[in-house]
């Protein structure tokens, strides 16, 4: 764990001095490229989240004249959802990760810009964090049983995605 914190403070310094050494130019086309990956791994990572959804509204809407594509949805989840969580896992936290290093990295922007980011970014350290508890089963202050539902409740309820998505997209508007 501490090497891999090691690991990543060692990271964000080569980027902050990469840079500097960096003409300005190549050094803000990297930076931005982090912006985009950032984006480009949580629209990967939320693929959970729509085939979850899917399944869920397909099992409680959708009547019986679909049952083709009930079934299909139903078989769908069954054999693609533990990779599609592994996955939502993996690059989610890879998104929070390079969005903090964009963020640092393009910290001296408009005023904006910068407070959009860094709400959105907030929202993602928030749901990382939230969503590492439920899945490591850790217990952070009480018993794993009773916090899984405020995590839960804090991962699951959209209100950080819709902050995250608004925050984002403010964040875009001013780019
Ligand atoms: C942490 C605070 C943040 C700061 C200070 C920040 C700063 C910036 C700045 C200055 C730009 C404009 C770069 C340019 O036009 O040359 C930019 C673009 C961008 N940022 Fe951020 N950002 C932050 C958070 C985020 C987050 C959370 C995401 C997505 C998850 C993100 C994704 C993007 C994207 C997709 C672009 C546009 C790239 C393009 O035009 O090709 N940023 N950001
Ligand atoms: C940072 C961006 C993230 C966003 C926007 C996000 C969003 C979501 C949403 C909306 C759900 C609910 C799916 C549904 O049932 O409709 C969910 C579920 C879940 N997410 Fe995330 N998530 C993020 C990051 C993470 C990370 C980094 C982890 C773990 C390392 C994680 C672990 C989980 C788990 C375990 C569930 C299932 C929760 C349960 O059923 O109790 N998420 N996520």
């Amino acid at each position: 764990m501490r090497i891999h914190f090691y690991a990543y403070l060692s990271f964000v310094f080569f980027m902050v001095s990469l840079n500097h050494t960096l003409a300005a130019d190549e050094a803000s086309d990297i930076a931005t490229g982090f912006g985009s990956l950032a984006w480009g791994l949580t629209i990967v990572g939320f693929a959970y989240v729509v085939v979850r959804r899917a399944q869920v509204i397909s099992k409680s809407y959708l009547s019986d004249d679909y049952k083709e594509v009930k079934d299909f949805i139903r078989e769908f989840y069954r054999k693609f959802r533990q990779p599609l969580i592994t996955l939502h896992y993996i690059v989610n936290i890879a998104a929070t990760i390079t969005a903090i290093v964009h963020g640092i990295l393009l910290s001296s922007s408009e005023l904006p810009l910068v407070i959009a980011g860094w709400v959105a970014v907030g929202s993602m350290i928030l749901l990382s964090l939230s969503g590492i508890l439920i899945w490591a089963r850790f217990k952070p202050i009480w018993t794993y049983r009773e916090s899984r539902t405020a995590l839960r409740l804090v991962h699951r309820q959209w209100l950080f995605s819709g902050i995250f998505l608004l925050g984002f997209l403010v964040h875009l508007a001013f780019t």
